[in-house]
């Protein structure tokens, strides 16, 4: 799912944390990837209902920071966003499509790690 991009394999690329609300929690993306790609191979649980394919419009995120580090928006993502009514609406991002150069803080009700929860005390055999 995560390639190389301008041949550069993604072990090698640098990677730019991205900082996501309300969860707090941050996700290290490797240069010129995908939010939700990443955040998806990393255990994370994204909204979405199409997997990638700016085609549902669940993914999208409003960025807080750091736009100045966001891949410019492509036709397919902006068509969705248009669609989902997100187009005028300041930071709206597909998480799908946004590849990062650079830090960011985003906002995304929903996404979580899921590992984390694995994490989590469990409440058999307390008290
Ligand atoms: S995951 Fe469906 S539009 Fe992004």
């Amino acid at each position: 799912m995560l390639r190389s991009v301008r041949g550069v394999p993604m072990d090698e690329r640098a990677k730019h944390s991205v900082e996501i609300l309300p969860v707090g929690r941050t996700l290290m993306v490797p240069d010129g990837e995908r939010i939700m790609l990443v955040a998806l191979a990393n255990g994370w649980k994204w909204p979405n209902v199409c997997g990638g394919e700016a085609a549902c419009g669940v993914c999208v995120l409003e960025v807080q920071q750091g736009m100045e580090h966001a891949s410019p928006i492509g036709r397919d993502e902006a068509v969705r966003l248009a669609f989902i009514r997100k187009a005028d609406r300041p930071g709206a991002r597909l998480a799908c499509q946004l590849r990062v150069s650079g830090p960011m803080r985003v906002l995304k009700r929903g996404a979580r790690l899921l590992a984390n929860e694995a994490e989590q005390p469990s409440e058999e055999g307390a008290g």
